[in-house]
């Protein structure tokens, strides 16, 4: 039976000042956790292995050392946050506070103005699921918000939590099917 690997990008400037989108480089962290995902992967010796990186700079880096074939999806990033990229959520407060409540009220269904809605990227993964339910062994990395809908459909979670689901970063979450369904499991990485 195969094996999907989900991980997000490693730590990026932009997640340590806070801000949402961009297309930011990894920090020192974020380089050390791409060089140990690539050690980790190797110790397992995957058969025929794959890995998917979305088109941003930062899933890009991270996948840098792994000694497998690689593909890049652009329907693999991370939510378009419209107006509101490379902001802080304090700034969105602050300057969209309507947007702001809106999207606490339903997070699926709230769109970004000029970007995207959960619902919306639901909706842009469909063919990388298609591909992915196809294919043998895959290291996917990619973002929070895509990782979030992608374990919503292999786990079966509803879509009022599907914005909600933990995606720790620097953590491989693995999924192996069972009679029905996917275990998961959650192996973090230290760096
Ligand atoms: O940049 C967007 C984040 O990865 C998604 O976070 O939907 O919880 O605001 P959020």
């Amino acid at each position: 039976p195969r094996t999907i690997y989900l991980a997000r990008h490693g730590e990026t400037m932009y997640n340590k000042m806070g801000r949402i989108g961009g297309d930011s480089d990894l920090s020192d962290n974020g380089e050390r956790f791409g060089e140990a995902l690539a050690q980790y992967i190797k110790e397992q010796d995957i058969p025929k292995l794959r890995v998917w990186t979305s088109w941003l700079k930062r899933t890009i880096q991270t996948s840098k050392g792994i000694d497998a074939p690689q593909e890049r999806w652009k329907a693999l990033n991370e939510i378009d946050a419209g107006i509101c990229e490379e902001m802080t959520y304090a700034d969105i407060k602050q300057k969209f506070p309507v947007d702001f409540a809106a999207r606490d009220q339903n997070k699926f269904s709230y769109r970004y103005p000029r970007g995207e809605s959960y619902e919306d990227l639901v909706a842009r993964l469909e063919p990388v699921i298609m591909e992915l339910e196809r294919q043998g062994n895959v290291l996917l990395i990619a973002h929070q918000a895509v990782i979030r809908c992608l374990l919503a459909y292999f786990l079966d979670k509803p879509s009022d939590k599907l914005p909600y689901i933990e995606v720790p970063l620097h953590t491989i979450i693995k999924l192996t099917p069972v009679a029905y369904g996917c275990r998961v499991e959650y192996i973090p990485i230290d760096v």
